[in-house]
């Protein structure tokens, strides 16, 4: 294909992920964002495989069939709960590909690179390995915290900060060493520290943040995975890499940043594990009063009391796949003229925008889905709260003790409502692994059981 109509199929597939990124950005154009998104991707493959005539076709062809058939299948597959997973295993393989790339690059006979050029292509090289590595244990160590293979208490190692600084003076060096060999064989060695460094560093950055701050984690690695992408296609010196690599990593960037202050957090504190601020690991809040449990029937009269309701919904929502029942309950509510809205933190559950999505699945209307600064001044008025499987996002321990994990995070005021209803299976903790001193308010109350069974008992006696 000539030069120039695959710079303006780039152009064009550019514009399809600016579109995509646009629509992604609110629910109503999130479906026409993906479409634009697939459109782009679709053109872009296409446009690449005639560009850069590979050996075989056939190859590649076999590859991304195989690839494809096994995206298809684990997508289709994947419970929405395990969605966060899902995102953060592909983004180390985003996080592998470019060291993998770096290294073929480096190690190609064909390469013909010499005095400022092939400088630069080594300073390619070794940054794309960097990140990529970084990415790829990083997202490992991501996905097993959300899968619960590892446990989402912070990893404190001594002298933690002196670790994270030795590697990067380290990595530093070798970078000198990697660009300064005068010989494929020189240079390798100190690529090969560098990205078992780079191994180490991911694994020690994401293991040192507690649950409450994964959020933070996970677009922090969404940014990484699109610079390790970009660094390929410098690498491999594909313009519309770069751009798509750029595009989500600055979006992964403003999102990190949109989290942090949602969770009001400081990003550097987080990535290093309470750098520059201090590490809250323990400090579990007084626990005073007793837990008191209702059943279906007190909660259905609370209920028909009740002039205004406000919904909590958290990841137990999810887990329970409650959201449809909750759906209906809602209409029931509303037809009996009781005011409904919905209360949504912006880290619950375990993806970003996570329970506005399950709630658009069950076809909840935008309007009475209000963000947490929206809705917090209204509680204090509200007849009856209903949380959901909600827990960590509701904890006052994160006004109330300084140094629980959670302190400073703001939270869904909800004990100021006239009653609150809580509705999970046990006393349980959150994903922060901090007790609930919510549970033993005077104007709590818990309704145990499964939350789509515990909904679906309550519509049902409406
Ligand atoms: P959590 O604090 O994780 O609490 C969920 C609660 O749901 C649990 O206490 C659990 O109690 C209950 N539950 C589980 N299954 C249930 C079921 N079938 N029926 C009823 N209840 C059920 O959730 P949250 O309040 O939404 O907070 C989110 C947490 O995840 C925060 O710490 C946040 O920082 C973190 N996180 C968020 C994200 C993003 S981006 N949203 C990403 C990673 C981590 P029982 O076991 O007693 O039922």
């Amino acid at each position: 294909m000539a030069q120039g109509l695959t710079s303006a199929v780039y152009i064009a597939a550019s514009i399809l992920f600016i579109l995509s990124l646009g629509g992604l950005s609110h629910q109503e154009s999130a479906r026409r964002g993906n479409l634009f998104g697939i459109a782009g991707m679709a053109i872009a493959i296409v446009a690449t495989l005639l560009a850069f005539t590979p050996t075989s076709y056939a190859l590649v062809l076999g590859v991304m069939a195989v690839g494809g058939a096994a995206g298809s299948a684990l997508a289709v597959r994947v419970e929405m709960t395990a969605m966060p997973q899902l995102v953060a295993i592909l983004h180390s393989f985003v996080g592998l590909a470019a060291v993998l790339v770096g290294f073929g690059s480096f190690l190609d006979p064909g390469s013909t690179f010499v005095g400022a050029e092939k400088i630069v292509h080594d300073i390619e090289i070794f940054l794309g390995v960097l990140i990529g590595a970084v990415t790829f244990t990083g997202s490992v160590a991501a996905f097993g915290k959300l899968q619960g293979i590892l446990h989402s208490r912070p990893l404190m190692l001594p002298g933690r900060h002196l670790i994270n600084l030795a590697i990067g003076i380290g990595c530093l060096w070798l970078g000198v060493l990697f660009v300064g060999a005068d010989s494929p064989a020189a240079g390798l060695w100190p690529l090969l520290i560098m990205t078992g460094l780079a191994f180490i560093f991911g694994l020690h950055m994401v293991l040192a943040i507690g649950g409450a701050d994964m959020p933070v984690v996970i677009s922090m690695l969404n940014s990484y995975s699109g610079w390790a992408a970009a660094a390929t296609g410098f690498m491999l010196a594909n313009d519309l890499l770069i751009v798509t690599g750029a595009l989500v990593g600055s979006s992964g960037a403003i999102l990190s940043y949109i989290m942090c202050r949602a969770m009001n957090r400081r990003f550097l504190s987080v990535i290093l594990g309470g750098f520059g601020g201090e590490a809250s690991t323990g400090g579990g809040p007084t626990i005073e009063g007793e837990a008191v449990a209702v059943s279906t029937e007190e909660t259905v009269q609370l209920l028909s009391e009740a002039k205004s309701v406000v919904i909590v919904p958290g990841y137990g929502m999810a887990v329970a796949h409650a959201q449809h029942p909750v759906s209906e309950l809602v209409k029931t509510l509303k037809a009996r003229g009781v005011e409904t809205r919905f209360a949504i933190h912006p880290v619950a559950g375990r993806m970003p925008g996570h329970m506005n999505v399950l709630l658009a699945e069950a076809r909840v209307p935008y309007d009475i889905v209000l963000e947490m600064d929206e809705i917090n001044s209204d509680l204090p008025e509200t007849d009856v709260v209903l949380v959901i499987g909600a827990n960590d996002i509701v904890n006052p321990a994160a006004q109330e003790v300084p140094d629980s994990p959670i302190a400073g995070m703001p939270v869904l005021e909800v004990w100021k409502a006239q009653t609150t209803i809580i509705l999970k299976r046990s006393m349980a903790t959150g994903y922060a692994g901090v007790d609930n001193p919510l549970f033993y308010r005077e104007n709590s109350r818990m309704l145990f059981g499964d939350a789509k069974e515990s909904i679906s008992a309550v519509l049902a006696a409406l």
